[in-house]
């Protein structure tokens, strides 16, 4: 396993993901755990990236209850009918939300947060747990974030 990330952070938004993605692959290969897998990817998306709060909720006790995340103190559960966890459960789809205030019933865990991305994990026609990332800037996030997020996912769907 890796010791340390190397992310140029004066890299552009891509370079930075084909940067960091092949790093997340090697931390992760040989571990099979989910907890221990999930927690050091948050941990390099955090620090790779740059991101002000990213984590996973999971789906279970019929909600979503928050799992490994990097940043401030976080919601701990999100009802499936709520905020744009909740859409992205319901809609089973990535959801960008450029502006947080303009998007209807968004869960402000931390006022500093100002645009968000979220990502389903779908195994056998269930949603597993749903990707989650702030930022504290505006319109933060873009189709760059979600092919690059997405195929991350795509790798913790390997893991259930
Ligand atoms: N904003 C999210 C809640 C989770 S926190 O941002 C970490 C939402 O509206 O679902």
């Amino acid at each position: 396993m890796a010791e340390s990330l190397i992310v140029d952070q004066n890299l552009s938004k891509e370079e930075k993901y084909k940067a960091l993605v092949p790093q997340i692959e090697a931390l992760v290969t040989g571990e099979t755990d989910l907890i221990a897998n999930l927690s050091n990817m948050m941990a390099a998306l955090h620090h790779g990236m740059g991101f002000f709060w990213v984590g996973v909720y999971f789906n279970k006790e019929g909600q979503l209850v928050l799992g490994p995340f990097q940043g401030p103190i976080a919601c701990t559960r999100i009802p499936y009918h709520k905020g744009v966890c909740g859409a992205c459960y319901t809609r089973r789809e990535t959801i960008l939300v450029p502006d947080v205030e303009a998007f209807p019933g968004h869960i402000a865990c931390s006022g500093d947060s100002k645009s968000e991305i979220v990502i389903p994990v779908i195994k056998n026609g269930e949603v597993k747990l749903v990707l989650d990332v702030d930022s504290d800037k505006l319109n933060d996030f873009d189709e760059v974030d979600q092919k690059y997020l997405e195929q991350l996912m795509k790798l913790v769907e390997s893991w259930y």
